[in-house]
């Protein structure tokens, strides 16, 4: 066994507000099956609901709260200094609401992941079960990737589909997409803190030491985070 897989792997999560996917990944901690530890949450706005539950979870919650700094390089320049006050092997953006610069990014480069709710790369960006919806697609779903200077474009490793329903409308689609990003997120987490995930120099996605040529499709059935 290696030490990857004996050792918890350090990790700070970004969010902005509810804070569903930041629960699944908690809840996954809690059953043990998720190696890793939680040393931080840290939101961007001050009443963000996400941030109740880590903190009575005894887990470290910061505010930086964007509106405070005179513009984005101070306050990545907070974030960037709180961030690596816990000494983070991966930082998980789980419903963090703001850009963030490529300079940024690059100092965690490949380990720094996001969700984003659409197949990507189709409907990058806000609003996309609407956007969906009003293209006619028959299905949709969610996206992890590594996140690179290139918003919602970084290399995608894992994604899963849900149909669109002739009845759905954004907030049922949004449901039913968000019930399968509480599988991916704590999947894609443990593959990474068990040593399994990785960005190479090109910036291409390894598993288990092969590059993947497509995002891997996460089966409806399957059990997400054994
Ligand atoms: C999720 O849909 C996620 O894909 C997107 O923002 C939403 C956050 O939801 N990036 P929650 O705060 O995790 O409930």
């Amino acid at each position: 066994m290696t030490e990857a897989v004996t050792r918890p792997l350090p990790v700070v999560v970004l969010i902005s507000g509810r804070g569903s996917n930041l629960g699944a990944i908690m809840d996954a901690c809690s059953t043990g099956r998720l190696p890793v530890e939680i040393r931080a949450v840290i939101g961007n706005r001050p009443d963000a609901p996400g941030l109740q539950r880590p903190a009575l979870a005894g887990i470290r919650t910061v505010v930086i709260d964007h509106t405070c700094y005179p513009g984005r390089p101070a306050f990545e320049r907070a974030l960037q200094l709180t961030i690596d006050s816990f000494r983070p092997g991966l930082l998980v953006l789980a419903g963090f609401m703001r850009i963030l610069t490529p300079e940024f990014v690059a100092h965690y480069r490949g380990r720094i992941m996001n969700i984003h709710p659409s197949l990507l790369p189709e409907f990058p960006g806000l609003n996309t079960h609407q956007r969906a919806l009003d293209a006619g697609r028959e299905e949709a779903g969610a996206t992890i990737h590594f996140v690179t200077g290139d918003v919602d474009g970084g290399p995608a490793f894992l994604q899963a589909r849900v149909p669109v329903l002739d009845s759905d409308t954004a907030a049922t689609l949004a449901d039913r997409v968000l019930q399968q990003e509480h599988r991916l997120y704590p999947l894609a987490i443990r593959w990474f803190a068990e040593g399994r995930l990785a960005l190479d120099e090109d910036g291409r996605v390894l598993l288990d030491g092969r590059r993947l040529e497509h995002p891997l499709l996460l089966a409806a059935d399957s059990e997400a985070c054994t």
